[in-house]
């Protein structure tokens, strides 16, 4: 090991500045040894720094460049106040909440996250069973490491299928059709990847891990997204394993939508121009996200973002968000700036590298306890009433 790998890997085991930049919570050095000892989502996640190989912990916790709109995800929270109401019947909250025609139990569901058996041996089949036993929405990744058709058969009903396109119409065909054909009723395009990314810090990650990636998978997790170590990947199967065309404009809308009878969401959509543009080309929402800080560097946090695509778009279109989610207060926020649900990342992969199924079902009662208590400390206690009155940004009225 070199000299300078050694003082990286002293800086990072250290510094309360990589604590911050992975979103790690200062206050959870002291490491649970069961799901049930988890106090806040964030307490799963030295568990699963420990657990996982350097190469892997990187590649989930990391983000671009200098981690800049990673850390904003987070610290973009800090600009928001909530405004309690009093006196009004807090006995219980009620987080249901009708997302296309469908009742979801709460507002925050799973985000797509690819190849999850990197982090558990079961990968997205422990993610499903958790979803179906806390009946939460799942969004499946393409590069997923298990297929549609048994995510569904886990979960008990089909999950909502994240595309990242191929690069031809022909492959997009195949793949869009194979995810109807597995009943899911939602099709959410990613469009946030299509020039890549630098992923700098998972790839100094990856240089202090010992172990030889290629013994179990053709490429570094960081190799980027257009590899043969696609091709490996169940929905693959008979396709090119190339992704992401860079050359994908707004028309591309149009003819995906018609393409299916799916609804179609455009996932990672940042400014009011480009949500009022789905909506003209034909998306049925849209959710603002910069892929969890992964894709482009010193972005806004996507709750700064949420306000001007819910006005661009009004409050008919559904908008959802994911970026940073680690707290109820923080879904409360983004449901009084008006989305209609909440993703989340980290905090599942988390709890699942650390204690599997168990983990992730943790996470989710966690998120949904500290929404209930929100809610009934605002006197807000269902959805519907949660509102802009709320909330303020640096002390003002949004
Ligand atoms: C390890 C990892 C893999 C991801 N894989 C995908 C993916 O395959 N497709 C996708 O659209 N987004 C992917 N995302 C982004 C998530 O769907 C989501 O936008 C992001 O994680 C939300 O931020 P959070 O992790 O701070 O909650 C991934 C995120 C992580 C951390």
């Amino acid at each position: 090991m070199t000299s300078y790998r050694r003082e990286f890997l002293r800086f990072l085991a250290a510094s309360p500045l990589a604590a911050a930049a992975y979103g790690q919570s200062p206050t959870s050095t002291n490491t649970i040894t069961s799901a049930k000892d988890a106090l806040s989502v964030m307490d799963f996640e030295p568990v699963a720094r420990r657990v996982l190989p350097p190469a892997h912990w990187g590649y989930m916790a990391t983000g671009v460049d200098d981690d800049k709109t990673l850390r904003m995800n987070r610290e973009a929270f800090d600009h928001y106040q909530l405004r309690a109401r009093r006196l009004v019947d807090v006995t219980t909250a009620d987080l249901k909440t009708e997302v296309f025609g469908a009742q979801w139990e709460s507002p925050v569901y799973i985000s797509a996250v690819g190849s999850q058996k990197a982090f558990h041996p079961d990968g997205e089949i422990a993610t499903a069973r958790a979803a179906k036993a806390k009946k939460a929405m799942q969004m499946l990744s393409t590069v997923s490491s298990v297929a549609v058709e048994d995510v569904g058969k886990a979960l008990g009903t089909a999950p909502w299928f994240q595309l990242y396109m191929p690069t031809t119409w022909d492959d997009t065909e195949k793949l869009v059709k194979r995810a109807e054909a597995a009943g899911c009723p939602v099709l959410a395009w990613t469009i946030d990847l299509l020039a890549g990314r630098n992923t700098e810090t998972a790839t100094r990650f990856t240089r202090t891990d010992q172990r030889d990636c290629l013994s179990c998978h053709a490429t570094s997790p960081t190799a980027g997204a257009n590899t043969s170590s696609n091709q490996r990947k169940p929905m693959f199967a008979g396709l090119s394993g190339n992704m992401n065309p860079p050359g994908a404009t707004w028309s591309w809308v149009e003819r995906l939508k018609k393409m299916t009878k799916m609804k179609l969401l455009l996932k990672g959509i940042d400014t009011a121009e480009d949500a009022k543009l789905a909506r003209e080309h034909g998306a049925d929402g849209v959710i603002v996200s910069n892929h969890g800080g992964r894709a482009a560097e010193t972005g806004r946090g996507t709750i700064d973002i949420l306000p001007e695509v819910v006005d661009a778009v009004g409050a008919q279109f559904p908008v959802f968000v994911d970026g940073g989610f680690r707290r109820g207060s923080d879904v409360y926020k983004a449901l009084a700036l008006g989305a209609r649900g909440v993703g989340i990342g980290r905090p599942y992969i988390y709890g699942l590298s650390a204690f599997g199924q168990e983990g992730v079902e943790q996470v989710l009662d966690i998120l949904r306890a500290e929404l209930s208590l929100t809610m009934r400390q605002m006197g807000t206690p269902s959805i519907g009433q949660i509102g802009r009155g709320a909330i303020l940004r640096n002390g003002v009225r949004v």
